[in-house]
């Protein structure tokens, strides 16, 4: 499945791009919220993803890189996200702040650092719909694959596989049709794509061709 980073839209021209996701073969919409504490960098937050939820035809796939997510789950959920993921490094109570995400009717997704061994994620990876496993450090689309993450996600399917769960892996960060073939066979499920999409002269078709690879 592809996901394109609306981060790297036209924001002057948000809704015209929201359709072409919509009219893509894209699978999700993967909207990256920045609050310039967890990252150093930030984006947009409520406003824009309520906007986007009008004309969204695909489920909003919402990335939380900011502290304390637990305040604004809610408010998430209201603004019409569908997938909401928080990272494994802003939450102490991880397996608390999951119940409450599905509780809410939203699917449930622990995003991680470059520098943050799946293997934390063991014992409760039964509990998590989606790992949004970062290929990059958060904070910015169009940087530079990490190629340590290749033996991350096959350790991570190892760890599904041996707990019979059914978590899905989304990378993110640094996708390019250059590395999506290899990405995709480690045991990736859901390839994130913001530059690679959007700086293509067609991101119609450009979302299309990593599509093909995954086939
Ligand atoms: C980075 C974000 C990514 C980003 C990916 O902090 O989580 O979702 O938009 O952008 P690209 O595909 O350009 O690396
Ligand atoms: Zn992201």
């Amino acid at each position: 499945m592809i996901a394109p980073s609306v981060l790297s839209a036209d924001f002057l021209n948000l809704g015209r791009d929201v359709e072409m996701i919509n009219n893509s073969e894209a699978a999700l919409f993967h909207i990256d919220v920045m609050d310039g504490r967890f990252v150093p960098n930030i984006s947009f937050g409520l406003p824009v993803i309520k906007a986007i939820k009008k004309i969204a035809k695909k489920p909003l796939d919402v990335h939380l890189m900011i502290v304390e997510p637990e305040k604004y789950f809610v408010d998430f959920k209201n603004a019409g996200a569908d997938i909401l993921s928080v990272h494994y490094e802003t939450s102490t109570h991880l397996h608390r702040s999951l119940q409450a995400i599905k509780d809410l009717g939203m699917k449930a997704g622990v995003a991680i650092n470059p520098h943050t061994p799946v293997s934390l994620l063991a014992d409760i990876i039964n509990e998590i719909d989606l790992v949004c496993m970062m290929s990059v450090n958060p904070g910015f689309g169009g940087q530079s694959f990490i190629p340590h993450t290749i033996g991350k996600i096959k350790e991570l399917k190892s760890i599904i596989n041996a707990k019979a769960a059914t978590t899905l892996i989304e990378i993110d960060g640094g996708v390019t049709l250059s590395n999506a073939a290899e990405i995709i066979a480690a045991g990736a499920d859901i390839l994130v794509a913001g530059n690679t999409v959007f700086s293509s002269d067609n991101p119609t078709q450009m979302i299309a061709d990593l599509q093909k690879l995954s086939k």
